[in-house]
């Protein structure tokens, strides 16, 4: 018998705890505060309620009509269409390819705190010995070299395999039970700590209205199609794992319903994610101002550094991406408690690891329902061959190889190469196969199961087949004639 889910909260929780991830507290708060603030926002919130969460109820009502993994919930409706499956699962083997090698960075930054938490000497993980295993400036050598983040990641791959063995009920719903709402914790306190704090160099309330307030002029093409795909990255859509989990989920349960919660525990977890964060650089005066001191721009680290030299502030910007975290935040940790750095490394390898066993089921699923291969040995292959796969990844960031596929400008280092085919290749393609096929070639069976559950009315399921059928193609072919270049905004 297929594995169920012993409770709708559990189900919740774990797909929460699928969507809650890297993308909310690593990625989402530096896309905000460079696509102006709250008017990034304010769209971002726009896709995912009109994209995002009907597309959420797609996926999960093909998981549960289908009871298989995502190549058989297709073919199962017609032989030709096994190609809609594999898109998806290609964008999760993406995934799990880099995103545990992130995550492992994550977690050698909170056993450095946690291990240091009494020792006054220690500031702060050294980023560049940890993460490239020498520290370039001074020659020194982590403990393994070049092998410590590819250690730390293994940690974090086996942590996850041990959760993924103990199945869907043991190991998925208890984890998520537990993780979530400690998470959820911890990112409260966080919040409170950086919009208290009193530093005296910034202001934390300054970088709180520079998240929020919105700034129109910012919005380009551009930043509009990165919310898109934000918005299908953050929610975990089109990558197999969503379709999985529903498929774990009973008759009874209301699918629009859970969406909605879905939707609303993601997108709660990356605001909120983004109201410690920017309030921390500020707070540290750790944001680049460009300053006007007598008609000469110069770049300082924030805006009291400007005053100070009787400068006017011109513009602000803070360095996203892996920085964010890692080197400034690591930063600003250096001068709380330690107990802080500690609690925000722990919080990201928390929410890495919620998403990282769901990223395991698709595959294992398939590896069932196509060879026969038990659960038991389906997920160490998948986990094992997404760690070997990931070794390069990882060693890339230290050797500095960089690639770039056809339609990016620049090459990327290994995790931005394999993040650009998941985000900007496989998931548009897979979210735009999901919602043709499911709102024009299955759609009868897709509101019935829609409607199994809860009690939406004929012309609301109308309405959504609207979105899903005509807008959601539209905004996900522009994403990805954008994305590969085609169109230049
Ligand atoms: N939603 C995850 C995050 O925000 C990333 C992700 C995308 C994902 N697709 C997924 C995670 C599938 C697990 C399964 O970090």
């Amino acid at each position: 018998m297929r594995a169920q889910w012993n409770s709708r909260v559990g189900f919740i929780l774990a797909a929460a705890g699928s969507a809650v991830g890297l993308g909310n507290i690593w990625r989402f708060p530096n896309m905000v505060a460079e696509g102006g603030g709250g008017a990034f926002l304010i769209m971002y919130l726009f896709f995912v309620a009109v994209i995002g969460a009907p597309l959420l109820m797609t996926e999960i009502s093909l998981g549960r009509l289908g009871r298989a993994s995502a190549v058989q919930a297709y073919t199962q409706h017609n032989k030709n269409a096994a190609f809609l499956g594999i898109i998806p699962l290609l964008a999760a083997l993406g995934i799990i390819v880099f995103y545990y090698v992130v995550a492992g960075w994550s977690l050698s930054f909170s056993w450095e705190y946690l291990t240091n938490l009494t020792n006054a000497e220690f500031t702060k993980p050294n980023f560049l010995k940890t993460i490239l295993g020498t520290d370039p400036a001074t020659g020194e050598q982590a403990f393994l070299g070049i092998w410590t983040p590819v250690f730390w990641g293994g940690v974090f791959c086996l942590s996850s395999l041990v959760i993924v063995m103990l199945g869907v009920n043991k190991g998925l719903e208890i984890a998520n039970k537990i993780l979530m709402p400690m998470l959820l914790l911890i990112i409260i306190l966080m919040v409170f700590k950086a919009i208290t704090i009193n530093t005296g160099i910034g202001s934390s309330i300054d970088g709180l209205v520079y998240y929020l307030k919105p700034d129109f002029s910012a919005i380009t093409g551009k930043v509009m199609v990165s919310a898109m795909s934000q918005a299908f990255f953050s929610l975990s859509l089109a990558s197999a794992a969503i379709m999985i989990y529903g498929s774990y989920l009973d008759d009874g349960a209301n699918i629009p319903k859970a969406s909605a919660t879905i939707a609303g525990m993601d997108t709660l977890i990356a605001v909120l994610a983004g109201c410690f964060t920017l309030p921390l650089v500020f707070a540290f005066g750790l944001e680049n101002v460009s300053c006007d001191i007598n008609g000469t721009i110069e770049t300082v680290k924030g805006s009291a550094a400007c005053l100070a030299q009787a400068g006017t502030v011109t513009s602000i910007k803070v360095d996203g991406g892996g920085g964010l975290a890692f080197i400034v935040l690591a930063e600003a940790f250096q001068s709380m408690p330690k107990i802080f750095g500690f609690l925000f490394f722990f919080l990201l390898t928390i929410a890495a690891l919620t998403s990282y066993i769901s990223l395991a089921e698709p595959m294992t699923a398939w590896l069932h329902d196509t060879f026969k291969i038990p659960r038991n040995m389906g997920a160490p292959l998948t986990i094992i061959t997404a760690f070997l796969l990931g070794i390069p990844v990882s060693l890339s960031v230290a050797n500095g190889t960089k690639l770039k596929w056809p339609w990016q400008e620049k090459p990327t280092d290994l995790i931005d190469f394999v993040d650009g085919f998941v985000t900007q290749l496989a998931i548009p393609i897979a979210a735009f196969g999901m919602a043709i096929f499911c709102s024009w070639v299955i759609w009868g069976k897709v509101k019935a199961e829609m409607q199994k559950g809860s009690n939406i009315s004929n012309g609301f399921a109308n309405f959504l087949r609207l979105l899903i059928g005509i807008l959601c193609p539209v905004v996900i072919g522009v994403v990805l004639l954008v994305g590969t270049g085609i169109i230049k905004l």
